[in-house]
């Protein structure tokens, strides 16, 4: 693809010229196409002196942190350090229930984790970091806010979203977005002439506040996380089992502070209800929902509700974007 060889030559240019010989970068890796496709363009670019850090913030999915650490390790060959901040993140947001105050938190988080990272990675390179690498998309700058120059107008704020709009103002670290002009397409195809293993650059994408925004309110509460966690994954191995997951562009389940009444053995139940929803897109600025087939919807539920404990209904939801948004909150 001679338009993405052109754009990759361009950007590690750009890098080299903006970092200085002897500066150093760090970059925040959740495991999704963009974070990895960033990563891996910055490392051609300079070389060992970006450090990768990836975070777990509690917010992940079923076995997440393991299956991203073990793939980078024995496919990427990047320099990644594994945190562990769930309790930090998890602590901060106890009681909080609005979605904006969630991002605005957990962006705040993050911050304070990679400021930490580069504290301590100055203590052993003698040097401190001057920049911080994310894998922001055009779709995330122009749902946050539009970029100067871009000649687009966008008067509000939809969600104060993806690496933009949730990152501090006083943060000291200036920020590498090799892929700010990139559509998600465009981000595989650079990721496959950089040699990123199709097992990352097929991945549905994933917001960065994770399963916080997919916790409807206070994400503490209960065993709602453990819960999601555990719907979620039968959900999404369902769909890669029957073939579906690379002609959906997103599958995810999002848990409900609703109880309903159900019955379960001869048991009344009051459980909680949880919604999975599964759309297509071309770039998550707008969504079609997915049509499973019913014998599909049907083994998935019954799956769901005989291994989850404390979940007794699912109801899918059927609502494109727009009127609704790809996330429920
Ligand atoms: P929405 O919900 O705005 O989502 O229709 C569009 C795409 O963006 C993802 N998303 C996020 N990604 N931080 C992110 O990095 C966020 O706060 C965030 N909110 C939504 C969403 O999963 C979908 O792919």
């Amino acid at each position: 693809d001679w338009k993405m060889q052109d754009v990759l030559d361009e950007e590690i240019k750009t890098i080299q010229s903006m970092v200085g010989p002897d500066e150093h970068v760090i970059c925040a890796l959740s495991g999704g196409v963009d974070s990895t496709v960033a990563a891996t363009l910055v490392h051609k670019a300079i070389g060992d002196r970006l450090h990768c850090v990836f975070v777990d913030n509690g917010l992940l999915r079923y076995k997440e942190r393991e299956r991203v650490m073990s793939t980078f390790e024995s496919d990427l060959h990047l320099p990644v350090t594994c945190v562990d901040a769930s309790e930090q993140f998890l602590s901060k947001l106890k009681g909080v229930k609005d979605p904006e105050q969630k991002r605005k938190i957990i962006g705040r988080e993050f911050i304070a984790v990679f400021d930490d990272f580069a504290q301590k990675l100055e203590q052993n390179i003698g040097k401190r970091p001057e920049y911080l690498v994310q894998g922001t998309l055009y779709p995330d700058v122009i749902e946050s806010c539009p970029p100067p120059g871009s000649g687009r107008t966008h008067s509000h704020t939809i969600k104060s979203h993806h690496n933009v709009g949730g990152l501090p103002k006083d943060m000291k670290l200036k920020l590498i977005e090799p892929l700010k002009l990139l559509f998600k397409d465009e981000v595989r195809k650079l990721g496959s002439i950089l040699n990123v293993p199709d097992s990352f650059l097929k991945r549905h994408p994933f917001p960065g506040p994770g399963l916080a925004v997919r916790v409807l309110g206070d994400v503490t509460e209960g065993n709602a996380l453990e819960t999601l966690r555990q719907v979620d994954e039968i959900f999404v191995q369902a769909i890669k089992d029957a073939g579906l997951y690379d002609i959906i562009w997103q599958a995810f389940a999002v848990f409900l502070p609703v109880q309903t009444v159900g019955v379960q053995g001869d048991q009344r139940t009051h459980s909680n209800a949880v919604a999975l929803r599964a759309i297509t897109s071309e770039d998550g600025m707008t969504a079609d929902w997915y049509y499973f087939e019913r014998e599909f919807l049907g083994d998935v539920v019954n799956k769901i509700c005989n291994n989850v404990r404390g979940i007794n209904r699912v109801v899918q939801d059927i609502t494109s974007k727009p009127p609704a948004t790809v996330e429920w909150e």
